[in-house]
């Protein structure tokens, strides 16, 4: 396949949508970034690469980070992991407290902020820093050490954290934060604001698209049931209220982040990463969504 002439074709078509939708506003360092950046990269298990527009300037990678503590979580715990979070979409918004108080302040699923804020407590247990965890992580899998976090974007989201205190304390009062939740807002902030490139983006993800291998470097860091559990979550969660819609036009585990990013797989064959900083109704990158369908599309690949 070649996918070099894909993406230069989504590039030309997604003109209309560029620079459409709002950059998140809720944390202003974020409403910095010019709306009409777009990048999109593919990375393949058999090592290529291809790259369009800004696909090698990072950015942040917000709730994409998510997915690789997740990742770590479960690797920490198994399935003990879901005795504290769930694994349903949750049809409610990202940021919802309104499930928390009916169901005992278990989140639905690691991908929306309650979850997350409850994997961050797993890791904040094991690791002194939660957030360097997460970091390092991310720099093992793509042999990348100089990868950061925006401690601009750190402090500005901590600056305007009150809903994630919020949920954070609420979950407390279930008793489901075993670490001071202050702690853990701050350790899940700066893991949000660590910048990655869509390259960097789907190197990283791409041993979810091997079987749990990364191809980089050969380590394994899922078996293939852990592998198909964190892609299945993927695609029923991974972009919150509109999973269902996204999986209907785009129809690949996914998952987005507020920064505008959107990493996705095509199982057994490759990662890819799109960003675009315009975000729809539902906090997914409205230009991003749109590129996606296209390359399922165009290529006539997807799970289905
Ligand atoms: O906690 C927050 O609200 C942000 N740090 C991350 C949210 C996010 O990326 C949702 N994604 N679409």
């Amino acid at each position: 396949m070649d996918y070099q002439t894909v993406l230069d074709d989504i590039y030309r078509d997604i003109a209309p949508w560029r620079g459409s939708g709002t950059v998140a506003r809720y944390i202003p360092e974020l409403a910095r970034v010019p709306v009409d950046k777009f990048g999109m990269a593919v990375v393949t298990v058999d090592g290529r690469c291809f790259t369009v527009g800004d696909a090698g300037e990072r950015f942040s990678i917000q709730s994409i980070s998510k997915l690789f503590a997740c990742v770590m979580a479960f690797r920490l715990l198994g399935d003990a992991l879901w005795q504290r979070v769930g694994r349903e979409p949750s049809g409610t918004a990202f940021n919802s407290l309104v499930q928390l108080e009916t169901e005992q302040g278990k989140p639905r699923n690691p991908f929306i902020n309650a979850g997350a804020l409850v994997v961050t407590d797993v890791l904040a247990q094991r690791f002194v820093r939660a957030d360097t965890a997460v970091l390092a992580f991310i720099r093992r899998l793509i042999d990348q050490a100089d990868l950061n976090y925006d401690s601009r974007v750190a402090q500005s989201e901590m600056a305007h954290a009150n809903r994630n205190r919020a949920i954070a304390h609420f979950m407390a009062s279930f008793g489901n934060m075993q670490m001071p939740p202050e702690q853990v807002v701050e350790a899940y902030c700066r893991q949000c604001a660590i910048t990655m490139s869509c390259v960097e983006l789907a190197q990283a993800a791409l041993f979810l698209a091997n079987g749990g291998v990364a191809p980089l470097t050969g380590e394994r860091i899922l078996d293939v049931s852990a592998n198909k559990r964190l892609s299945a979550l993927m695609l029923t969660c991974g972009t919150y209220d509109a999973a269902g819609d996204f999986v209907f036009r785009v129809g690949l585990p996914a998952k987005s982040g507020v920064g505008g990013g959107i990493v996705a797989l095509l199982p057994g064959e490759l990662a890819l990463c799109v960003w675009s900083p315009g975000l729809d109704a539902n906090g997914n990158s409205l230009a991003g969504v749109q590129a996606l369908e296209l390359f399922t599309t165009y290529t006539g690949r997807s799970l289905f």
